[in-house]
């Protein structure tokens, strides 16, 4: 199963697939891994690891539906059965999902539909849950709407700032993500999906 990985940040998330890849407990290949900007951790992550990678500027272009163009092209010339947002934080548009139809997955720091959109961690820390989590799910074309795969809850502690927060969510996170591409990798080899 080829993925093609998408950030826009650190890339520690990426980090953790890169590493399971490597020790062979997934099975998976990661064709490429693609940024919104130049200069993220994240492709320096995959460099390093010898990954493919590709920018594609978003403020390089005056329209909109242009970098979506360019960046389905970017995309779909590494033939990903997967394509996972990890951390990519722009909306694609319907041109993007209708060439990768139910196979674009992104994880969200927060148990949705609540806390949507840039800072899930820090919304759900300011209403003041006590449980939050992440999820991972096949992504829409709205702000992290669309079919859930997985889910787990992570519990607010006393004193938890966004940042010891979004720690505690990421080492969840990994967990499921990989998970997901684990299961996502066995249904492929045994009903060919
Ligand atoms: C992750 O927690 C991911 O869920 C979040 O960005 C972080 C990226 O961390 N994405 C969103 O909030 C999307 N709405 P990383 O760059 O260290 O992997």
């Amino acid at each position: 199963m080829r993925i093609v990985v998408l950030v826009s940040g650190s890339g520690s998330n990426l980090q953790a697939v890169i590493d399971a890849v490597a020790a062979g407990t997934l099975p998976v290949t990661i064709a490429a891994v693609g940024a919104d900007r130049p200069g993220t951790g994240g492709v320096r992550r995959a460099a390093e690891a010898g990954i493919a990678t590709f920018e594609v500027d978003f403020r390089k272009y005056d329209e909109r539906a242009d970098w979506n163009r360019a960046l389905t092209e970017a995309v779909a010339a590494h033939t990903p059965d997967y394509v996972v947002s990890s951390g990519f934080m722009r909306i694609v548009d319907q041109h993007f999902l209708d060439r990768f139809p139910n196979r674009y997955l992104n994880t969200h720091p927060a148990l949705l539909p609540s806390f949507p959109g840039a800072h899930g961690v820090r919304d759900a820390l300011a209403y003041g849950v006590k449980v939050t989590g992440c999820t991972v799910m096949i992504a829409d074309a709205g702000v992290d709407t669309g079919p859930i795969l997985a889910q787990a809850p992570v519990a607010v502690l006393p004193g938890d700032t966004e940042e010891t927060l979004h720690e505690r969510i990421k080492v969840e996170e990994r967990r499921l993500l990989i998970e997901t591409l684990t299961d996502l990798a066995a249904a492929r080899s045994t009903v060919g999906a």
